[in-house]
C-alpha cells in the first residue's frame, strides 16, 4: 500500500445548493417551471409523475441545517459549499428580505462555529421570477440587478465567506436553460446561450471589480472565483478535430475571459462525453458508450483521467484551484468509494505536478434534488430517506472519504 499524502491546510468538504436541499424555495423561476402546464405535459409524455419532479421541501435543509453541519463534522470535513438563493434574499424588484439575509447569516455563522471554511455560491442556476419576467440572463441591462443583490450579500456576509463562488457553471447554464431547452426556459438557440454566456462573463468580471472594492473596505478577507464545469470531450468522426474549439465554447472561454477577474479557479468535474456531429439541431448527439464502461446511475462515464488532463489545461490560469464538486449518482453506494479513491489519485498526481489544488469538495453532502431529474439521482454522501420523514443515514462512502478528511492522506 502506498500513501498519497495531500499538501498541509488542504481543504476537505462537500458541496450543495439552495434549491437542491433547501425546500419550498417559492419565489424561483425553478418552482414555477416544476409547476407548470408545460412541464407536466412534458413528463407525462415520457410516463413520469409530474409530482416526483417538483422539488418540494428538498431536504428541509433550510430548517435542519445544523444536524447537517454536524455531520459534515463528524465527518471531518473542514470546509462546505453552499449557495445563497436571490429569489429569498430578493422575492420582488423592489425588496431585500432581511430575515432572509439574518436566516442565511445563522447558517454561515453555524459552520464557522464548527470551525469550517465557507464557500458560498451566489448564483446555482436559479432566478427570481421577477429577474426572467424582465428577460433574465437574455437581457443585458438585467446584469445591473444581479450585481444588486450580490454586492448586498458580500456587504451584509462577507466576513463570515472565505470563498464566493460567483456564478455556478455559467456555461453549462447558458446551454441547459438556452440552447438545449432542458432547463428553464427552456429555449433551444446556440445564438442565445451564446448572448447568455456573454452576460455571465460580464457579471462575473463586473462584480468582481465591486466586490473587491467593498471587501477591502470592510476588511473582509474573502476571495472571488468560479465555479466551472469542466469536461472531457471525446469527439468522434470530422467533430474530433475541432476538440480544441469544442473545449474553448464549453469551459475554457469563459476562464479564459475571467481568470484576470477570479483570485482562485473552482471546477466542477464529473464526467467525459462522447459527443457526434448530427445535421439535426442541437447538431451534436451523444454516442453510444462502449459496452463494458463503468457508469454512474446517470449513465455517465466514470472517467478519473479527464480530471489530470482538465488540471494540466487549467493550470495555465496560474491561479489556485479548488474542486468545487466531483461525484456519481450511485443510489447503491457501489462505486462512490473507488470513484473517490480513483479521481483523487489522479488529483493527487496533479498537486505532485506543481499545479496548485488547494482544496477538493465533493458532490454532495445529501442526496437532493437533481433538476430535470427530479430525486432519481442519489449524489449524497448521506442519504435521505423520502419515505422516512428525510431522515438522514450516512452512507459506508461517507466513512471511507472521512478517513481520507481526517489523514489528509489517500492510501491506495
Ligand atoms: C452540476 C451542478 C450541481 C449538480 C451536479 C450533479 O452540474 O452544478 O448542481 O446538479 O451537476
Amino acid at each position: 500500500m502506498s500513501r498519497l499524502e495531500f499538501p498541509s491546510g488542504f481543504l476537505w468538504g462537500s458541496s450543495t445548493s439552495a434549491h437542491q436541499v433547501e425546500g419550498d424555495n417559492k419565489n424561483s423561476d425553478w418552482w414555477v417551471w416544476e409547476h407548470s402546464q408545460k412541464r407536466a405535459e412534458e413528463l407525462r409524455k415520457q410516463n413520469k409523475n409530474f409530482q416526483d419532479y417538483y422539488s418540494g421541501i428538498a431536504c428541509d435543509f433550510y430548517n435542519r441545517y445544523e444536524q447537517d453541519f454536524d455531520i459534515a463534522k463528524e465527518l471531518n470535513h473542514n470546509a462546505q459549499r453552499i449557495s445563497i438563493e436571490w429569489a429569498r434574499i430578493q422575492p420582488t424588484k423592489d425588496f431585500f428580505d432581511q430575515n432572509a439575509m439574518e436566516h442565511y447569516r445563522r447558517v454561515l455563522a453555524a459552520l464557522k462555529k464548527r470551525g469550517m471554511r465557507t464557500f458560498v455560491t451566489l448564483h446555482h442556476f436559479t432566478n427570481p421570477i421577477w429577474f426572467s419576467q424582465l428577460g433574465g440572463w437574455e437581457n443585458k441591462d438585467n446584469i445591473e440587478l444581479f450585481l444588486d443583490y450580490a454586492k448586498k450579500v458580500v456587504l451584509d456576509l462577507g466576513s463570515m465567506i472565505d470563498f464566493i463562488c460567483v456564478i455556478n457553471e455559467p456555461d453549462l447554464y447558458a446551454g441547459m436553460a438556452y440552447a438545449q431547452g432542458f432547463f428553464p426556459p427552456q429555449k433551444r438557440s446556440w445564438f442565445l446561450a451564446g448572448k447568455v454566456q456573454k452576460n455571465l462573463i460580464s457579471a462575473h468580471i463586473q462584480f468582481y471589480k465591486v466586490a473587491k472594492g467593498i471587501i477591502y473596505e470592510c476588511g473582509y478577507v474573502c476571495q472571488i472565483g468560479t465555479a466551472q464545469h469542466v469536461m472531457k470531450i471525446k469527439a468522434l468522426g470530422f467533430l474530433k478535430f475541432f476538440t480544441y474549439f469544442i473545449e474553448k465554447a464549453v469551459y475554457l472561454n469563459f476562464l479564459d475571459k475571467t481568470a484576470a477577474c477570479s483570485d482562485f479557479i473552482g471546477i466542477n468535474y464529473y464526467t467525459r462525453h462522447s459527443i457526434k456531429f448530427s445535421w439535426r439541431y442541437p447538431f451534436i448527439r451523444n454516442i453510444e458508450i462502449e459496452p463494458g464502461t463503468l457508469l454512474t446511475d446517470f449513465g455517465w462515464e466514470v472517467y478519473p483521467q479527464g480530471f489530470l488532463y482538465l488540471l494540466r489545461q487549467i493550470k495555465k490560469y496560474n491561479k489556485p484551484i479548488y474542486i468545487t464538486e466531483n461525484g456519481a449518482a450511485d443510489a447503491e453506494d457501489k462505486l462512490r468509494k473507488d470513484f473517490i479513491c480513483q479521481h483523487l489519485k489522479f488529483l493527487h498526481q496533479a498537486i505532485s505536478e506543481g499545479i496548485p489544488v488547494q482544496g477538493y469538495l465533493h458532490w454532495s453532502l445529501l442526496d437532493n434534488f437533481e433538476w430535470a431529474h427530479g430525486y432519481e439521482m442519489k449524489f449524497g454522501l448521506v442519504e435521505i430517506e423520502r419515505q422516512n420523514g428525510l431522515r438522514r443515514k450516512i452512507r459506508d462512502s461517507a466513512y471511507y472519504y472521512a478517513d481520507i478528511c481526517k489523514n489528509n492522506y489517500l492510501e491506495i
